[in-house]
């Protein structure tokens, strides 16, 4: 079953059935000012912060309500409904209604009783406040005259959780006024007199307005209570039936922003108003309102600008390839994901409530894996941010908070940061993650400078990059369990796997043999030959160790619990087969060609699905050792052989690594939401963003997906497929084109912008080849090596590879 298309020539999401089997929804906004909408115009703002800066109520577990709501009614017939199918929900045959979620804006397009109505919300580029649009024309073939209500529910508290659940105090701070075109709700209204931003107890006063642009207000209100009516709700809030919203305040109410207007259509006319909303206090409110008089004229310019910018950094990577569903994710979809995890990381969603104020250390390293290759001036920020992050020890901070101060920052080590975010420890993977990150970085942009860049430690000194990424090394190798492997400590990448301070986990033990490769990049570039040598020797060593202990049969194993368990044996009972060490056996480059074959045989085997390969198989369920954490949940769920839509991404890589395209095409397209779009009734999520996970075959919902948007999915897809399939494979002197493609694709072309030059690639495949290259040419030189030196790139270069 479909609910929608993508419109690929307008990177929209189209939704054509307003009833969708769960919201579907879009991100409008930055870090200073974030709006999350659904197709039926649900969700929530905050500024800043999810957490501390909530202004818009959203009801999480519920069936997506409050919104952002406008009402149109018809004075005549006196019968209403909203721009957006909810929450009036008007019969499905008389309402038509397309929603198009777009690149940081949602455009509803409605047709109930001859009017077609156009509502557009989106937040300005760099600007702190959101613009709800609203046009609405007459297409009957009489004279209409109609209310239009916009309705914000502020919340009492910029605090979510204190909004939520401290009623007895929440509720007593807050009161409504109405000023000329807007109503502004004050929390902490009776400070307004103390001597100006004096806080007392910390608090001050806090404005947040409901404002209308481009007509006249003809009725307002500011209590939530009054504008409903008790016993009614959204479908028929009281103000809208009568067509008056009665001008009531609130005062120790739930206070909300209502304002109705009143539009006379000739037949054919049409009229454009903006309802803007933002936390302001009320003379900034009534500037910003003030430049919307031409309301039309406004919103387009601004949306035209916001679509510039997004589209901007998509055409920096762009592929036509002989899959639309390849297309339009690598193009748009994934593009966009992998930017909204980039910012927001996993603070604010429908499903993240907005507590995680903070940056998981190894999530938000992924995530800039994911736009290094159309952003990389916005990667290399972050990057700082998180080497800023790394402890002088070499690990990385667990949770990196929102106000992270470089260089003062307590660590793990102290009681204090583990009482403020709740890690008590480091985790085993943490600062390992940005070997691939640096190096995709510097690799992409050739900005070699970079390596001797100093940045401060999170709590103490400072050091260039290649002093952090050695340090980072030194950390685990200062941490190795009973057999020498990386030790457990917290966890690794996986949270439900405990394997102990002294377990030791085969994860991490290719990662960190990943690195020392890594490292050796960079140390050539120091001309650190002494340290090639000492990391030469250490991988060596490891290198032996780790296939003596790890290696069993056809698979890697999963690690050694403290009490000396082996972790995913072939004849375990429960969970003898897991997905992380196959696949990370190839991308570290450890794995020999017949390991790599087999192990990656193994995965095929027993652990993929129609859906995507599970996490591990079978579930935990009755031989659980202790730290095996992922017993908690339902089994086919999560951690616990749920298709970790995360590792989707890696086993793509593995399998185009090694040449197989048809493999790594296959896992793309069986988790691919773009590939799913006519199953919506079994995926359930957004058919145009990743999920964290889906419902393995063990549960009984097999198929369903979970979690939506912020997700590390976003970033390791996106590298399995440009780095993998694409085989964009840039290094310190250029770029290595080498694609593993499904063999039946007989041609495709990319366009990517390298190192500020433009590079137009086509790729031939008459003889059906799944990886591999005869011939390759650049701007018509034919070179030997399927790799473009930089010292060949011309403003366009064009590239051209025969399979
Ligand atoms: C979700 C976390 O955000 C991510 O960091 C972790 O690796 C996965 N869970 C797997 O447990």
């Amino acid at each position: 079953m479909k609910y929608g298309f993508f419109d690929d020539g307008a990177r929209e999401y189209v939704i054509t059935r307003p009833d969708t089997p769960a919201p579907w929804a879009n991100y409008l906004g930055s870090p200073e000012y974030g709006a999350l909408i659904s197709n039926n115009a649900g969700g929530y703002s905050f500024a800043k912060s999810g957490a501390n800066g909530r202004l818009l109520r959203y009801v999480f577990n519920n069936f997506d309500q409050p919104g952002r709501y406008m009402y149109i009614r018809d004075n005549e017939s006196k019968d209403f409904w909203s721009a957006s199918w909810q929450p009036v929900g008007k019969s499905l045959d008389e309402y038509r209604s397309e929603c198009r979620h777009g690149t940081a804006y949602t455009r509803m397009l409605a047709d109930y009783a001859g009017i077609h109505s156009e509502a557009l919300y989106y937040v300005p580029l760099n600007k702190s406040y959101e613009v709800w649009n609203l046009t609405v024309r007459n297409d009957s073939g009489k004279a209409r005259k109609l209310t239009v209500t916009g309705y914000a529910e502020f919340t009492n508290n910029s605090n979510y959780e204190q909004d939520q659940v401290n009623l007895q105090y929440s509720l007593f701070i807050g009161r409504t006024y109405f000023d000329k075109n807007r109503v502004v709700q004050q929390v902490h209204g009776n400070l307004a007199d103390i001597e100006k931003d004096k806080p007392v107890d910390n608090k001050i006063v806090t404005e947040r307005f409901l404002g209308l642009a481009g007509n006249p207000v003809s009725s307002y209100c500011g209590d939530k209570e009054e504008f409903l009516g008790r016993y009614h709700t959204y479908a028929n809030p009281a103000g809208v039936e009568r067509g008056d919203l009665g001008n009531g305040l609130s005062y120790n109410e739930n206070s909300c922003g209502a304002v109705s207007t009143v539009i006379e259509l000739q037949p054919g006319e049409e009229k454009s108003i903006a309802f803007i909303v933002g936390m302001k206090y009320s003379d900034e409110a009534e500037k910003i309102i003030a430049g919307y008089d031409d309301v039309r004229k406004t919103c387009e310019a601004e949306l035209s600008e916001l679509k510039e910018w997004w589209h901007g950094k998509f055409e920096n990577f762009q592929v036509k390839t002989p899959s639309a569903e390849f297309n339009t994710m690598i193009n748009t979809w994934n593009a966009y994901n992998c930017f909204m995890t980039f910012i927001w990381s996993r603070a604010a969603s429908f499903i993240y409530c907005g507590l995680r104020n903070g940056y998981g250390y190894r999530d938000t390293v992924q995530d800039i894996q994911g736009v290094i290759h159309l952003a990389p001036e916005m990667a290399v920020e972050k990057i700082r941010f998180m080497l800023s992050a790394q402890v002088d020890n070499g690990g990385g901070l667990p949770l990196v908070k929102f106000t992270h101060n470089a260089g003062h920052e307590d660590t793990p080590d102290d009681a204090s940061y583990v009482k403020e975010t709740g890690h008590p420890a480091y985790r085993a993977d943490d600062a390992l993650w940005l070997f691939p990150t640096v190096f995709k970085y510097v690799s992409e942009t050739g900005n070699l400078a970079f390596i001797d860049e100093v940045i401060p430690f999170a709590n103490k000194d400072s050091g260039t990059v290649y002093e952090h990424l050695k340090r980072a090394i030194n950390f685990s190798m200062e941490r190795l369990g009973p057999h020498g492997l990386p030790a457990g400590l917290y966890a690794d990448w996986n949270d439900c796997l405990r394997l102990g301070k002294n377990g030791e986990s085969s994860f991490v033990a290719f990662q960190y043999y990943y690195a020392m490769t890594v490292i050796k990049h960079f140390a050539e570039y120091k001309k650190d030959s002494e340290y090639i040598a000492f990391i030469d020797r250490k991988q060596a060593e490891f290198g032996k160790l780790l296939n003596d202990l790890c290696w069993n049969e056809d698979r890697f194993i999963r690690g050694f619990t403290e009490a000396g368990e082996t972790i995913g044996k072939r004849d375990d009972p429960e969970a003898n087969m897991w997905l992380n060490p196959q696949s990370w056996s190839v991308i570290s480059g450890f794995a020999s060609k017949e390991q790599a074959e087999k192990a990656l045989g193994s995965v095929r085997k027993q652990l993929n699905t129609e859906y995507g390969a599970v996490l591990m198989d079978p579930p935990y369920h009755a031989h659980a050792f202790e730290g095996a954490l992922a017993v908690i949940y339902n089994a086919g769920v999560k951690e616990n052989s749920g298709i970790f839509s995360q590792s989707q991404g890696w086993i793509i890589l593995a399998e185009a690594l090694s040449g197989h395209g048809n493999a790594a095409f296959t896992y793309f397209l069986e988790n691919a939401p773009s590939a799913q779009n006519d199953k919506a009734e079994v995926r359930v999520l957004e058919p145009y963003c990743y999920g964290q996970f889906t419902e393995g075959k063990a549960s009984p919902h097999f198929g369903r997906s979970h979690v939506h948007w912020l997700t590390g999915t976003a970033s390791t897809v996106m590298v399995g497929c440009v780095e993998g399939i694409l085989g964009m494979r840039p290094d310190f002197g250029g770029l290595r084109i080498a694609p593993s493609v499904p063999s039946d694709w007989k041609e495709f072309s990319m366009e990517k912008t390298f190192r500020g030059k433009k590079l137009k690639i086509s790729v031939e495949n008459p003889n059906g080849k799944e990886s591999g290259f005869t011939e390759f040419y650049v701007n018509g030189e034919k070179l030997s090596d399927n790799y473009v030196p930089e010292s060949k790139l011309t403003a366009t270069t064009e590239i051209r590879l025969i399979m």
